[in-house]
């Protein structure tokens, strides 16, 4: 609560807004992208150099914050990858961008539960160009916690790595350059100041070619008019991890599309979003440094990018998809039946579906990529019928989103016995 309280007791212009306009000042406009770098990554009060975006009292809510059996499920998919290798005695996963730590501490806690030793044999790293403070709150997780090692950076010091990457919301942070197409070309929006000392935007022509070869890339024409973003850092990133990798895979998570998608009609003004206490907004102007600023994520490029560098495309699927593929329906209907407390068990059902839904979480895209496996489908990463029947499901604690309170307020009050224990259930 008081986080919130000085993140808007803050008025006074932080220091990431005072660097772009003293080099705005200094050398005239700069890139969207790099006025975006700095009112997300400046080493003092960008967005992202503290922990306090994440959770029930930040920004937004990531799945991780919504409920363990996302950890589990993907330490599910990391288990038959590390039976698809051959279980080596070393698998190594590294996670990118991973923020407050969250999902390592449910992938850790739950690979425990899985058979064959596979728990002794997982090497955790999670990298993130700052370290968070984010802290585990019981002794399952303290002890994930201690075994992860967590490296401060922005691009993947490792060679040799036998195992998987992985990361969720990662990509869609990454600053991007932002477009207007216009006589035919695509112009680049900058961003300067005016005579009152406002930000406004500027087009111009593209500071790199990159930008204008993405879109050739597109294999269709953009009209004039229409407004968009291209990630450029996700080729140095892809680039960095298939170095990296010796042999194994690759999972990203994120929201976006495939680029005919993502640059169809319907976004011709680009997806671009703002994201401050839960709310969305559109203005990157407003709060610099205090607001998320994101774009929707071309999986296209990251399909393509990663094929240039040696990473093959096993699936392309939705968040939902990749979770009932791993056993989701099987923890449903595990809490379903469970001994819990009404109100526990609805409160695990509603998170569970949450991750599922797909006008949200389960909406999200799962790229799943390899180097070096041998493995060609998705189907044989998938868990065989006893791993699936034996799973039983995390429970929600403390460190989750309240969802079942912020939706129905009432129901964070258990009923007293006069009353009986009965709440409405939710399916
Ligand atoms: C949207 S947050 C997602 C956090 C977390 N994965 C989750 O699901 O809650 C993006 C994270 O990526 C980190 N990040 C952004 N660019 C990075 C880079 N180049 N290298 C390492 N971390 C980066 C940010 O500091 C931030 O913690």
């Amino acid at each position: 609560m008081s986080l919130l309280f000085c993140r808007d007791a803050m008025t006074a212009t932080t220091a990431a807004e005072q660097a772009i306009r003293d080099r705005i000042r200094r050398q005239g406009k700069i890139t969207f992208a790099e006025f975006m770098r700095l009112a997300l990554y400046h080493p003092v009060d960008g967005y992202y150099t503290d922990d306090s975006p994440f959770g029930a009292a930040g920004d937004y809510y990531t799945s991780p914050a919504v409920h363990p059996a996302f950890g589990a499920l993907l330490a599910v998919q990391l288990f038959t990858m590390w039976q698809c290798m051959g279980e080596p005695a070393d698998f190594t996963v590294v996670e990118m961008g991973a923020g407050g730590g969250m999902l390592a501490n449910d992938i850790r806690a739950y690979a425990a539960r899985l058979p064959d030793g596979f728990a002794d044999r997982l090497r955790y790293i999670s990298i993130d160009r700052y370290a968070p403070t984010g802290a585990p709150t019981d002794a399952n997780e303290s002890a994930s916690a201690a075994a992860t090692e967590r490296l401060r950076a922005t691009n993947v010091p490792l060679r040799g790595v036998l195992g998987c990457f992985i990361s969720n919301e990662f990509v869609d942070a990454f600053p991007v350059h932002r477009f207007k197409m216009s006589g035919g070309k695509a112009l680049e929006v900058y961003v300067a100041l005016d005579d009152a000392d406002e930000f406004v935007e500027a087009l111009d022509k593209p500071s790199t070619p990159l930008l204008t070869e993405r879109l050739d890339r597109l294999g269709f024409r953009l009209a004039d008019g229409h407004s968009g973003e291209v990630n450029l850092h996700v080729k140095p990133w892809l680039g960095d991890v298939a170095r990296a990798l010796g042999k194994g895979f690759v999972i990203t998570i994120d929201y976006g599309y495939q680029a005919a998608e993502l640059y169809s009609r319907r976004r011709k003004f680009g997806t671009l979003q703002t994201y401050f206490r839960h709310t969305e907004g559109s203005s990157p102007y407003q709060r610099v440094g205090r607001q998320d600023i994101t774009a929707h994520v071309d999986f296209s490029s990251l399909q393509y990018e990663g094929k240039v560098a040696g990473l093959h495309t096993l699936a392309y699927m939705t968040q939902a998809e990749l979770l009932r593929a791993l056993g989701m329906d099987e923890l449903l209907r595990s809490v379903r039946t469970m001994p819990l407390s009404q109100h526990e068990r609805n409160a695990n059902v509603m998170a569970l579906r949450e991750l599922v839904n797909p006008d949200g979480l389960g909406g999200f895209k799962a790229l799943i990529q390899e180097k070096g496996t041998g493995v060609t489908t998705y189907a044989s990463l998938m868990p065989s019928e006893p791993v699936r029947r034996a799973l039983s499901p995390p429970m929600l604690s403390s460190r989750h989103m309240p969802l079942m309170e912020g939706r129905y307020p009432h129901t964070g009050w258990e009923a007293p016995s006069l009353w009986g224990e009965w709440q409405p259930e939710v399916r």
